[in-house]
Formats: structure tokens, sequence, C-alpha cells
């Protein structure tokens, strides 16, 4: 499957190809408007008068916090969002996840949001596992323990500048989100799976897969009589093209040639891979062979437009609202620790939401 097949098939976006000078200059400007000034710049391009209802599963990383102030900040009579689910097997862990999510959906007014977690549920009082826990394991490994060799997961570091990091947002999280009355409770939080059956039930869905996929790939394989509720999945993940420059030279090593293919660190480990697939490729194959139109938001996309030295100076004038001082102040923190993995990111989530603003 070829970039320009998937592009092609972008219903409303003729070709990235063909218009990639056109998202270049596009999706800083959006994000950047709709960020710092939050009302959205009004393009009706809605065919119905019905809001569009949308339900995101996230891992919570910087950049999918950003995505989420997007979402947040549009006309709810366009783009209504249902619920978020969270993803327990990427870069944070639910209960901080939970929370950070709760902060924010707090500060925006907008407590009545469901927020599910995953890999919690699914274990009896006997000890038996259900095959839907959906966190901490991917799907290939579940349904026989809740521990293990975590081979994908432990791709993604506990440390500094990885999860510890991630779960507190560089310690922003507290000191700058005001926090409400929603907290995260062991054991008591919605699962991941009651918040999606909730939300996909009550009426077409049109899905954003913004972490590694297990969550909803275990929610088609449980509930296959739901899946003509999901009108459209939105991916940010994997990298297609491979552009390894191998040729002649020798003297350079594979990850080397292949460095601008893939995102895991250190980049040797897996010069091809992309975090989100990576994490759970079982979930991504689920998904992606769902039969549902899926739009792929691949690394090849987001390499072409990194968040720029201009950018940010613009969004450093732009603070006239809560969301998007923290915004500016994450993304200062990440600048400053060179988490460029992150600034690569932003771009991605600016992409999907510009490409449903542009789907008809
Ligand atoms: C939201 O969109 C609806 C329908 O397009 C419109 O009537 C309404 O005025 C909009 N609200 C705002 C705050 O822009
Ligand atoms: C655990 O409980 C469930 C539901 O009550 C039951 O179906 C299952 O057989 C039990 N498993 C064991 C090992 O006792
Ligand atoms: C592949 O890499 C070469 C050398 O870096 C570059 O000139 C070319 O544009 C790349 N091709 C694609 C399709 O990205
Ligand atoms: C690059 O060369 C190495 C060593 O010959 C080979 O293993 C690898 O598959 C090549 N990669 C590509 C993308 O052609
Ligand atoms: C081969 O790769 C090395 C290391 O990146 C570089 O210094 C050299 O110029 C390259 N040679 C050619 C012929 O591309």
């Amino acid at each position: 499957m070829s970039l320009s097949t998937l592009f092609l098939s972008w219903r409303g976006v003729k070709s990235l190809i063909q218009s990639r000078g056109m998202i270049l200059l596009a999706i800083p400007w959006m994000i950047l408007l709709i960020v710092s000034i939050g009302p959205l710049i009004k393009k009706n391009l809605m065919d119905s008068e019905q809001p569009r209802r949308i339900l995101v599963d996230t891992d919570v990383d910087t950049d999918d916090v950003f995505a989420l102030f997007y979402l947040l900040k549009q006309n709810k009579s366009e783009f209504d969002l249902q619920a978020i689910t969270i993803n327990a097997n990427g870069w944070s862990d639910g209960g901080h996840a939970i929370n950070h999510i709760y902060d924010i959906l707090f500060m925006m007014d907008k407590d009545h949001i469901p927020v599910g977690v995953g890999g919690e549920g699914g274990i009896l009082p006997n000890g038996t596992i259900l095959p839907n826990v959906g966190g901490f394991l991917p799907i290939i490994d579940q349904g026989m323990s809740t521990a293990g060799g975590c081979r994908y997961r432990q791709a993604i570091w506990v440390g500094p500048n990885g999860r510890q990091d991630i779960n507190s947002n560089f310690g922003l999280r507290k000191a700058f989100l005001p926090q409400g009355g929603r907290k995260y409770t062991p054991l008591e939080q919605p699962t991941a799976q009651q918040v999606m059956i909730n939300a996909i039930s009550a009426g077409p869905t049109t899905v954003f897969l913004i972490g590694s996929h297990t969550n909803f790939a275990i929610f088609l394989m449980s509930n296959p009589h739901l899946k003509k509720n999901v009108e459209h999945i939105y991916v940010m993940g994997g990298a297609i093209r491979s552009n390894c420059s191998n040729g002649t030279n020798s003297t350079r090593s594979e990850s080397e040639q292949c460095s601008s293919i893939g995102n895991l660190h250190p980049k040797d480990s897996n010069p091809y891979a992309e975090y989100n697939i990576f994490s759970d490729p079982f979930a991504a194959y689920t998904v992606l062979h769902s039969g549902i139109p899926v739009t792929l938001i691949p690394l090849d996309a987001t390499g072409t437009i990194p968040v720029s030295k201009d950018f940010f100076i613009e969004l450093e004038k732009r603070q006239n609202t809560y969301e998007a001082q923290y915004c500016y102040q994450s993304l200062k923190i990440i600048r400053d620790i060179g988490r460029l993995i992150n600034f690569m990111r932003i771009m991605t989530c600016g992409t999907i939401l510009w490409s449903v603003q542009h789907y008809q």
C-alpha cells in the first residue's frame, strides 16, 4: 500500500502529493489559530446539520493533549467529542493519564465527557482474566496474564523523557491545570471497552486513534455488530515509504541509511517502526483490516511539517487562553530538553484534525 494510494482515497483532500505546498502552509497556521485564538476559522464543509460524533483513543502523550484542545475548541454543533478512552500500553500509565484528561476537561468546562481506561476490568474475583483487559500488554499476549515480557511496550522507557515525564507532563500538569471533582479511582474507573460501547452504540461515530490500537481492536473483535456505527477511523501512526538510501555507499550502517523512516529510540533497535503501530501490531492489523474506511496519517506526512522556530515564536506571542499557555509551556519544555519526537507528533495531530475538517 503506497502513501499516494492512501491519500488518493482521502475524500475532500484531492491528494497530499499534489497539495503538499498548501498543507505545509496550512497546518502550522491551523494549529496556531485554533490553539491560541480558540474559535475556529469557520469552514462550513459539513454535509449535514448533524454534528460529527467523535471518540478519541489516546495514550495522552503531550501532542495528544494538543489534539484534544483543538477538538474541544470546535463548535460542538459541528464536532461533538462524545468520549475519550485511554490506551494504557503507550506513553502514559492509566491512572496518571485519566487524571490529566480530567483536569483538562475540568479546565475547559467539559466535565460531562466520559473517560474510560484500558488495562482495567476484565479480571474476575477468582482471578480469571477475560480477553478484554486492553492494556499493559499487546492483544496477542492477553487472556493469559497481566504480567509478561512486554516485548513491545518496553520500547517505551520508564525514566526521564519516558513515562515518568509524560505521566506528569514534565510536572506541568499539577503546576498549571486546575483540579476538578473527578479523579481516577482504581477498580472503579469505567473501562475503555464500556465507554466505547456506550458511545458507539449511541449513533454513527468517527474514531480517532492517536495511540496504539489495543482498545479499539478489542472493541471491534468483541462487538462486531457495532462496526456499522463506526463511520470513519483516523489513525495517527505508521511509516509507509521506505527510503533507505542504500545505493553503493556501504560505509553507512543500515540504521543510518534508514534513519528517516521510523521513530523508535534508539534508532537502530528498529529503523522502520513507528511507535503506535509497533506497540501492538496485531491490534493495528485488526483495525486496518476491519473494512471501515481508514485515513492513515503516517510519519511520512508528519515529517513534512516540523514545528519551526517561526511557529514557536508566533505561538509565544498568542497567549490569550489557558489552553495556549499550556501548549506553549509544554512545547517549551520539550524544546529545551530536545524531545524532538514530540515536535513531529504535534504536527501529526494537526494533520488529522485538518483532514477531518475537510472531510465531506
Ligand atoms: C456553531 O455552529 C452552528 C451551526 O453551524 C451555528 O449556528 C452557531 O452559531 C455556531 N456557534 C458558534 C459559537 O460559532
Ligand atoms: C471464575 O468465575 C467465572 C464466573 O463466575 C467462571 O465462569 C469461571 O469458570 C471461574 N474460573 C475458575 C478457574 O474457577
Ligand atoms: C528519499 O531520500 C532522498 C535522499 O535523501 C531524497 O532526495 C528523496 O526525495 C527521498 N524520497 C522520498 C520519496 O521521500
Ligand atoms: C540496505 O542494505 C542492507 C545490507 O545490504 C539490507 O539488509 C537492507 O535490506 C537494505 N535496505 C533497503 C531498504 O533496501
Ligand atoms: C557515504 O557515506 C558517508 C557517511 O555518511 C559520507 O561521508 C560519504 O560522503 C558518502 N559517500 C557517497 C559517495 O555518497
